[in-house]
């Protein structure tokens, strides 16, 4: 689907990728942009509708899908990143977290979205993935269980949604700059470069975007005689 004329509705808007997502489908034509934050007053971005949501929340999920009702673009970007063991005792309490923004926040907006892209005649949902869904790591491997399932959503949504034309796109990335990775001292993309790619592929009909090399790399990886999931544990 195309940007111009879209009328687009962004999570987690307030900062970081979705600042930039908002600011570049209006740079790219959109008719309207909402953004949407937990809290409103931060999200700073000239030309925008900005609405509250937290996506944890089914409550506010009704409030604000209900202020948004000629969407054609869902952008499910909003989510958490924590680090830690899986065999630290927080682990079973940070998954659950993680998953009501990563898995289940995604779930619902779809849910209540979908009709209205239906009656736009299909349009379209992004959501933000991660290389992190395709292999765990020793910093953020509860994150990963969030984002491994968050990638099954996003395959099934896009068979749910195929007779209604509406277009599925995952986004899978590595390290971006953003507060997110404030505290991590690795090569990094911006986010620029990472929403252009996303937009790009949108506008060309794609179903998923690889925004980086590393990514592309860990791609390529899963199919390897040794799969890039199992290397780590080759000594
Ligand atoms: N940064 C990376 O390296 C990287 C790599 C791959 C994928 N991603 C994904 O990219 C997306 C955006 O992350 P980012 O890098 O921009 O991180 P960020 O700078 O930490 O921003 C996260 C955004 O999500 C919002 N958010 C968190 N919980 C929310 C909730 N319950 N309801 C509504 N909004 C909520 C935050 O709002 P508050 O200001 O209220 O907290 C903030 O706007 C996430 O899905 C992340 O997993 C990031």
């Amino acid at each position: 689907m195309q940007l111009n004329g879209a009328v687009v509705f962004v999570t987690g808007a307030n900062r970081g990728l979705g600042e930039v997502f908002a600011t570049e489908a209006l740079a790219r034509g959109a008719k309207k942009v909402y953004a949407t934050a937990r809290n409103p007053a931060a999200i700073n971005i000239a030309g925008v509708t900005a609405i509250e949501l937290d996506v944890t929340q089914p409550s506010s999920v009704t409030r604000a899908v209900a202020q948004a009702g000629d969407v054609t673009l869902l952008i499910n970007n909003a989510g958490i990143a924590q680090t830690g063991s899986l065999l630290d005792d927080s682990a079973e309490q940070q998954i659950r977290q993680q998953m009501e923004t990563n898995l289940f926040g995604p779930l619902r907006l779809s849910q209540a979205f979908a009709p209205v892209l239906a009656q736009a005649g299909g349009g379209g949902i992004i959501n933000v993935l991660s290389v992190a869904s395709w292999i765990s790591s020793a910093l953020l491997p509860t994150y990963s269980v969030s984002k491994s399932a968050a990638w099954s959503l996003t395959n099934g949504l896009r068979l749910a949604l195929a007779e209604q034309s509406t277009q599925v796109l995952g986004l899978h990335a590595g390290f971006i700059d953003t507060g997110m990775t404030k505290d991590f001292d690795v090569p990094k993309t911006s986010p620029l470069d990472i929403v252009t790619a996303t937009f790009n592929a949108l506008e060309a009909g794609l179903s998923e975007v690889l925004g980086d090399d590393v990514t592309r790399l860990v791609h390529q990886g899963l199919s390897a005689d040794l799969p890039v999931y199992l290397a780590p544990l080759v000594r």
